[in-house]
């Protein structure tokens, strides 16, 4: 494992629970050292940073659908007197929301928060630290950071019920291959799960037919976990020759739904 000082260091946004602390403890046990970006999960945050240990870990709060709030933690983690001295080799957009609801229902301005959160957001970020994953001459850093994105599976086959975080996470997709070819030599890939973690909603409970007809989808018979998704974020940040390359990691749903159709969310 390299020492602190010469460590890589990545920021990871929605860190402190679920996917996103999977993906924060891979990296850490990795040799990373991670900041664990959060908005109202402080206490998880907290938590987590205490298990890893202060000089591997450090929680920030953003909300990230504020532009501003975004450009203070861009300051604070690009800034050469923070934790990390402002280095970044690695930034991890996995922050989201996941709202659902009948198209017709739903507003313009439903359709702007989605789209602020889970496709501003993440391109704006790496507007904003670009310059802190570009390379430099200096012996500080010479070899490119990397970016990776979350995606979700309804990126590459839409659900009916959920078109504007589709339309949010397509447009994430896309700008992954368009990134990787504007920000060379920085990589730029992405991650597209399919079911890893329930939502938090009774939609979802265990037995309801919604989670059944997900998993008869799902060739191997089962929803995935977020390990498997820590574990390609890993393999991207570590694979020096891969850029615009996106991800699946979904036990086959994907390859399915072109045999039966769809992926239904
Ligand atoms: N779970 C799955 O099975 C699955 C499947 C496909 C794709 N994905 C993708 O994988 C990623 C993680 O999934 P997940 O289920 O772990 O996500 P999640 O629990 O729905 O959300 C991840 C984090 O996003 C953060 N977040 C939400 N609104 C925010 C805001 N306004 N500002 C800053 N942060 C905000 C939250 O941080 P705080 O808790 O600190 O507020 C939350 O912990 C997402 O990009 C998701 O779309 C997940």
């Amino acid at each position: 494992m390299p020492d602190e000082d010469t460590a890589p260091v990545a920021l990871v946004t929605g860190g402190a629970r679920r996917v996103g602390a999977s993906i924060v403890r891979a990296l850490a046990q990795a040799g990373y050292r991670v900041w664990i970006h959060h908005h109202a999960s402080q206490a998880a945050a907290r938590t987590l940073a205490q298990d890893l240990g202060a000089a591997r870990a450090v929680p920030i709060r953003c909300d990230l659908s504020d532009p501003r709030a975004r450009g203070a933690l861009v300051d604070a983690v690009a800034g050469p007197a923070g934790p990390f001295g402002g280095r970044l080799n690695l930034l991890v957009n996995n922050a989201a929301g996941f709202e659902r609801g009948a198209f017709e229902r739903r507003t313009d301005d439903d359709l702007r928060r989605v789209l602020e959160l889970n496709l501003v957001a993440p391109l704006s970020l790496v507007r904003g630290l670009l310059s802190a994953l570009r390379p430099r001459p200096d012996a500080e850093r010479r070899t490119a950071g990397c970016v990776v994105n979350i995606l979700d599976l309804g990126a590459l086959a839409p659900w009916p019920g959920y078109v504007d975080h589709c339309a949010a996470k397509a447009g994430l997709a896309n700008a992954t291959r368009a990134l990787a070819a504007a920000l060379a030599p920085v990589r730029v890939n992405a991650v597209a799960p399919g079911t890893v973690l329930w939502p938090d909603d009774p939609a979802f409970a265990p037995g309801t037919a919604a989670r059944r007809r997900i998993e008869a989808r799902i060739p191997l018979r089962r929803a995935g976990t977020p390990e498997d998704v820590a574990r390609a974020v890993l393999y991207l940040a570590q694979a020096p020759y891969v850029t615009g390359e996106i991800h699946v990691v979904d036990g086959g749903r994907l390859a399915a739904a072109g045999v039966a159709g769809r992926t239904e969310a």
